[in-house]
């Protein structure tokens, strides 16, 4: 198995980590998506949608993700053919119901489709969703459909593993008319039923198996014994491992033990069947624009080596797209403990989630040089040259602290005789505070002594002394230290790279 090679690699992380995880969803990537329209399944079947790919993956890299063109699946639905009226329907062969009427009602009630759809076999490589409900699904990334002659889960889960980004489909019993109704000539024929299989790109669920059917002309469409299974694996792009499945949750990933941020942010894509592919080639152009724009300073490229690739919906009920958070090195699913988020009142959710790394290569952790240069950054952002200063023993505590006025996130300098930084959960003004520290401690007890502001602590000494000594050289004996509030959480300036790439129109 390759994904034995993950394992030594990870061996390291185990340490509980003080920092909290560096990324969260990127919920500002949906407000532009519009609901997905419930789709029938209708006309010919076996007629596959096809989705350009290059399409999808071009819009989704491009600079902005929010202005994206979306196609929505359900334009991509077979048209329906338009037959004669009264001409005959295609075969069905499930078993018909016209005892006690030939109606909805009896079609219901009439317990052949719950029995056999009850024990019908779960087929190896999938897990089952739901059971025996009378509604068929409209889950992301419609593929096709197929009338069978049996009902017949394996036979449905052949063609689900056959089909490209098949993730999941539904088998059920659809009363249907015989002859194509007329208002008029035939407006309520005798009835025959199909069995239906249909293959989706995304997770089928229960909340999205909501369709109970349709009126045609006099004739009432519906459904019963439908069954819902979702695959268990996905093909792993080339160069790739084979799919890790975590199921409803995402990498939840530390800081490194050194303190560096894996994350490099965030793609989504919204149309199409799910497609572990689209990340793969997102990481890559992400790789091919960081290779071309290194960072100034020497420090390393970070470059895309895992990803974790899931169906976001949204209040358990609308798939909304295909998310991919990319990081530069992998991480085991002991870290899959994000399971969504809020947004007021709508949640959004995860499903089918899996991650990939990197066959050759599945991220150098830690990573020394990568989280020197981000502890470094970090400071100069934060502003916290003067806690270098102190740490590195140059000055002693004949310091003025003043906090100056931000918004966001907030520490607070607080008078106490030696300097202390506390972060405050609430982000609020903090007005200009000065405290006085004086003290004559020797240059080994004052580092020692000063608490380390919150942004830095999951960095080791080691780093940030190697960081320190980078941003720092010597300070007068006598200096007047400034400090201000301005916290960073997280290395901004990677996520600024993630937003202004354009690489991928090919
Ligand atoms: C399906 O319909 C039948 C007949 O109306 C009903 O007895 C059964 O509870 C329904 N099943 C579900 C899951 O709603
Ligand atoms: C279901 O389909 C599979 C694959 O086509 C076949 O091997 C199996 O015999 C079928 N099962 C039944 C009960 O017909
Ligand atoms: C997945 O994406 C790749 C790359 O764009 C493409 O070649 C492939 O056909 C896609 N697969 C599906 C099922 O759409
Ligand atoms: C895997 O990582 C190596 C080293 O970073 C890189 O050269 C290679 O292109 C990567 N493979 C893929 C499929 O991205």
């Amino acid at each position: 198995m390759r994904s034995t090679l993950l394992i030594p690699a990870l061996a390291a992380i185990v340490a509980a980590l003080p920092a909290p995880a560096p990324q969260e969803i990127d919920l500002d990537l949906f407000v532009n998506i519009p609901t997905p329209t419930i789709i029938q399944v209708t006309g010919v079947p076996d007629q596959t949608s096809t989705y350009d790919t290059k399409a999808i993956l071009a819009s989704a890299t491009a600079a902005s993700s929010i202005s994206v063109a979306i196609t929505d699946a359900a334009a991509s639905t077979p048209s329906v053919v338009k037959r004669a009226a009264c001409a005959a329907e295609p075969v069905g062969y499930g078993p018909v119901t016209n005892q006690p009427n030939d109606d909805a009602a009896s079609f219901l009630n009439n317990p052949v489709y719950g029995n056999t759809a009850k024990s019908a076999a779960i087929p190896v490589g999938y897990q089952q969703t739901f059971s025996n409900l009378n509604a068929s699904s409209s889950a992301y990334g419609y593929i096709t459909f197929t009338n069978l002659k049996s009902y017949n889960t394996t036979q449905c889960a052949l063609k689900c593993s056959k089909a490209a980004g098949c993730m999941g489909f539904n088998i059920y019993f659809e009363r249907n008319p015989s002859k194509t109704p007329d208002k008029t000539q035939c407006p309520n024929p005798a009835s025959l039923t199909q069995i239906r299989c249909v293959l989706w790109g995304g997770a089928v669920t229960t909340a999205n198996t909501v369709n109970t059917g349709r009126k045609w002309e006099q004739f009432q469409v519906v459904v019963a014994g439908s069954n819902g299974y979702v695959s268990q694996n996905i093909a792993a792009p080339s160069g790739y491992s084979d799919a890790t499945f975590l199921d409803k949750a995402a990498i939840n990933a530390p800081f490194d033990t050194l303190g560096y941020n894996t994350y490099m942010g965030s793609k989504l894509f919204t149309s199409g069947p799910f497609n572990a592919t689209l990340c793969a080639e997102a990481c890559n152009a992400q790789n091919v624009y960081n290779l071309a724009h290194p960072p100034t300073d020497g420090s390393p490229v970070q470059t895309c080596q895992f990803f974790n690739t899931y169906i976001m919906s949204l209040n358990g009920k609308t798939a909304l797209g295909q998310y991919c958070a990319m990081y530069s090195s992998a991480w085991s699913n002991k870290y899959a403990t994000n399971t969504g988020a809020w947004n007021g009142n709508d949640r959004y959710t995860i499903g089918s989630s899996y991650t990939f790394f990197n066959s050759t290569n599945p991220g150098t952790t830690p990573n020394a040089a990568a989280a020197i240069a981000q502890a470094k950054e970090e400071i100069g952002v934060s502003s916290l040259q003067n806690y270098c200063s102190t740490f590195l023993g140059y000055n002693d505590l004949n310091a003025y602290a003043t906090a100056t006025s931000t918004r966001v996130p907030v520490s607070t300098v607080t008078s106490t005789s030696t300097l202390k930084i506390k972060a405050s959960s609430s982000s609020s003004t903090v007005s200009s505070s000065v405290s006085k520290a004086s003290s004559s401690l020797s240059k080994r007890a004052v580092a020692s002594s000063i608490p380390t502001p919150t942004p830095l602590t999951k960095y080791p000494g080691s780093i940030l002394s190697s960081a320190c000594s980078m941003l720092v050289t010597s300070v007068p004996k006598t200096a007047t230290v400034t400090v201000s509030t301005a916290t960073v959480t997280g290395a901004t300036s990677r996520s600024t790279v993630v937003k202004t790439i354009t690489t991928t129109t090919r």
